[in-house]
């Protein structure tokens, strides 16, 4: 189940949130301590009004919500209100049984507020929050909040791939706890939040703007992850990098699954330690991932297998399960050549210039190497050029010479992050004439266009742009993953 938090200032702004997100959701969480104070006098009208199960749910200051009134005013409000048409409301596992008996002109005796809802159908949510760590105690805590009869809801943060297999874990440790709700919180969390069944979670938060940290839309949960309808049988792939939540892979490979009705799903891993990472692959049993920066070399010693270029090249962006053996493949290599191809067919490339030395160019080099095209490199700090140079058998030279390259290659390759943020209006090679002739192209994929490809393309040069490379590599690791060929009729949007 998906259920979308809604963080509207009044009760009518919910309504259209719910409005706007139903298709995608099951149901939803109204947050009170949102509502104004006119509108929290009358949210027990909510849930009749919506025609989906709500949650109620106040929320401290303290657990990330923004209700400051006193405990026990706070807890009045929340009983006053859950007179409505509620399925859950949510109460945190520190409120104490005796602080849940309130005064009612209706009734002589005080009412126990957990007794009277039950009474009347409406499930207890028990929630613990922690923004800080997941505590080594969680799943003491999870038995403990389940043992009152109440639904346990743990929201942690987790800070590392230990954390996280600690939370994928709870699904094994806490079988006999058969609802309960897990979230990771914070980027880390993402995962968890996209593969909440793999917790034993009843379901996953979203929201259209952020309300918990980590709260992806309702939308992409449903429509670019189907979080609602994995399951045992999904098979899970993903991306590792850190920082990795900006990709644009799921955008490809998550369609692709969908077109062929392949039951799979791609999510981005937020990793610190790559050994833990594997130790988490082998636990999902996750068939296949992408590798991106800084890991492309580290993943070479989990690696039983690889290809000829991971060995040239130095670094593998694929990896997938065979055998219950890690192959390592770089698709990198191949989804550069992909849009060179018709040239390189007909032998109109003979020489290059590329703009950069660290990990990106030394693909590309060694891929035109590969396929005889003499290389200059040119770099910032002349050493990593030479470095590399002497690696790949090319010449190199400094970034201020580029112009004697000017009208004198096929090809000029633009591989530094020179372009994207924080760079973002920066050219590598400022003063560098396109004589119109070349190809010019450029590794980065975001912004569209940048400097230096807006000046080539003034010069009426053939442009390529890190779009295209990266949707090449991506239908190649497609093909590793599935063993499908990428489905034609989609265009990826990334
Ligand atoms: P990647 O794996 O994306 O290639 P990298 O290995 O860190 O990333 O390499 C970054 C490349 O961009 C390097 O060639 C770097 O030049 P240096 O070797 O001098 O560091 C280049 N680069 C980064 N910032 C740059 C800048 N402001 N101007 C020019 N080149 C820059």
């Amino acid at each position: 189940m998906l259920c979308l938090t809604l963080t509207g200032s009044t009760l009518e702004e919910n309504r259209n949130l719910v409005e706007r997100n139903r298709q995608w959701i099951s149901l939803a969480e109204l947050r009170m301590d949102y509502l104004c104070a006119d509108e929290q006098k009358i949210a027990s009208s909510f849930p009749s009004t919506v025609e989906i199960p709500v949650i109620l749910t106040l929320r401290r200051v303290s657990d990330g919500g923004k209700c400051n009134l006193p405990e026990k005013q706070r807890l009045q409000l929340l009983y006053e209100t859950a007179k409505g048409d509620f399925s859950y409301v949510d109460i945190e596992d520190d409120v104490k049984k005796s602080d849940l008996k309130f005064k009612d002109p209706l009734f002589e005796q005080k009412v126990d507020f957990e007794a009277s809802m039950k009474q009347r159908g409406m499930r207890i949510i028990r929630s613990y929050h922690n923004f800080e760590c997941v505590p080594a105690d969680i799943y003491g805590k999870i038995s403990k909040l389940a043992a009152k009869g109440d639904i346990p809801k743990v929201a942690v943060t987790p800070k590392s791939m230990i954390d996280i297999i600690s939370l994928f874990r709870i699904q094994e440790e806490l079988k006999e706890v058969k609802e309960k709700i897990v979230i990771g919180m914070g980027d880390f969390g993402i995962c968890t939040r996209i593969l909440y069944k793999k917790c034993g979670s009843m379901l996953s938060f979203c929201s259209d703007t952020k309300a918990a940290p980590g709260h992806l839309s309702a939308q992409v949960m449903s429509e670019l992850y189907r979080a609602d309808t994995l399951n045992d049988k999904t098979h899970i792939f993903g991306i590792i990098g850190n920082p990795v939540l900006h990709t644009a892979s799921p955008m490809i490979h998550n369609p692709g699954f969908e077109a062929i009705h392949y039951n799979a799903v791609y999510v981005p891993f937020l990793v610190d330690s790559v050994r833990a990472f594997f130790k988490l692959a082998d636990m999902l049993q996750i068939h296949g991932f992408s590798v991106t920066v800084p890991y492309k070399r580290d993943v070479q010693p989990y690696l039983g297998r690889i290809t000829r270029e991971v060995k040239q090249i130095g670094a593998c962006n694929t990896i997938v399960r065979i055998q219950n053996m890690w192959k390592g493949t770089n698709t990198d290599y191949y989804g550069f050549m992909a849009p060179l191809s018709s040239e390189i067919a007909t032998g109109k490339i003979h020489s290059a210039l590329v703009i950069g030395a660290g990990g990106a160019s030394r693909a590309v080099i060694w891929a035109l190497h590969n396929h005889g095209i003499k290389v200059t490199v040119i770099n910032r700090t002349i050493e990593h050029a030479k470095a590399l140079a002497g690696e790949t058998m090319s010449t190199y030279d400094t970034l201020e010479n580029c112009n004697r390259y000017s009208g004198a290659v096929d090809l000029v390759v633009q591989t530094t992050n020179v372009g994207m943020a924080p760079h973002l209006g920066e050219n590598p090679v400022p003063d560098f004439v396109f004589s119109g002739k070349e190809i010019a192209y450029e590794l980065i994929y975001q912004p569209k266009e940048t400097s230096f490809f807006k000046r080539a393309k003034e010069a009426g040069c053939r442009v390529i742009s890190g779009g295209e490379m990266l949707i090449e590599q991506g239908k190649l690791q497609f093909e590793a993953f599935t063993g499908y060929h990428y489905p034609h009729w989609i265009e990826p949007e990334i």
